[in-house]
């Protein structure tokens, strides 16, 4: 086992998880906050690495095969697994902003088999905790829209068809995340609905304690923490 601690922060879209990622990483290594700093190596994807940059241009060309960006995620994520295990191995906290359940999540809603999913991705490591940042879809994307200053254009019809399908989907992916929080211990749901003070302020009292007890085994159920 390796000496690090690995975080994972999961969420559909406008759910606050690059805001709240970088808010722990930065309280984590106040050495103000803690008795000892921690080494935090904070990261996401899909990532900044060849197979990320192309995932990223799939993504915006829509035209690729749910199937096909499965695999390319997992292909990503095996890149993205080594590099982790690295920091993990050298002792340090890692954050990561997404990971194998945003495929669970998005993926499976698009149709793909999830024994599947869960099968190419099976080297794949385990996080010690997820924190799943629930949020519905209206609110999620009116805060993408609200960052993007264009909320009004939805007053366009075609918009706001746009609009409608894309709450419907990510109606489904929500759906996806409550299942994979309420069957995996080391989920931890938080209500992202709230201010971003205080979800911070409930991953902080959820990850103090997680120190506190020292690293865990997958077999402790985390949401008693909250
Ligand atoms: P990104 O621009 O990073 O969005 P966000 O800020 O919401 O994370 O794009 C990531 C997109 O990729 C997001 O819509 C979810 C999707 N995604 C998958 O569909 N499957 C995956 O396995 C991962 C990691 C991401």
């Amino acid at each position: 086992m390796n000496k690090g601690l690995f975080i994972v922060i999961e969420g559909i879209d406008g759910s606050g998880k690059g805001t709240q990622s970088k808010r722990l990483k930065s309280w984590l290594t106040d050495k103000n906050k803690h008795a000892t700093t921690h080494s935090v190596f904070h990261t996401m994807e899909p990532t900044g690495g060849k197979i990320g940059v192309l995932l990223r241009n799939a993504l915006k060309d829509g035209t690729i095969a749910p199937k096909i960006l499965a695999l390319l995620f997992a292909a990503d994520r095996i890149e993205h697994c080594k590099e982790i295990e690295q920091h993990l191995e050298e002792g340090k906290i890692v954050i990561s902003d997404r990971y194998l359940y945003s495929s669970i999540a998005y993926q499976g809603s698009q149709g793909v088999d999830k024994e599947w999913i869960m099968e190419i991705n099976k080297f794949s490591l385990i996080p010690d905790i997820v924190f799943y940042l629930d949020i519905t879809p209206e609110s999620g994307l009116k805060r993408i829209f609200s960052r993007a200053k264009s909320y009004e254009h939805l007053k366009n019809e075609q918009k706001e068809r746009d609009y409608l399908e894309k709450i419907d989907s990510l109606e489904k992916v929500r759906k996806n995340y409550l299942k994979l929080a309420d069957e995996n211990p080391f989920f931890v749901t938080i209500n992202a609905e709230k201010t971003r003070k205080e979800v911070q302020g409930s991953i902080r009292k959820v990850m103090g304690r997680l120190l506190k007890a020292g690293k865990t085994s997958n077999d402790k159920d985390l949401r008693y923490f909250l």
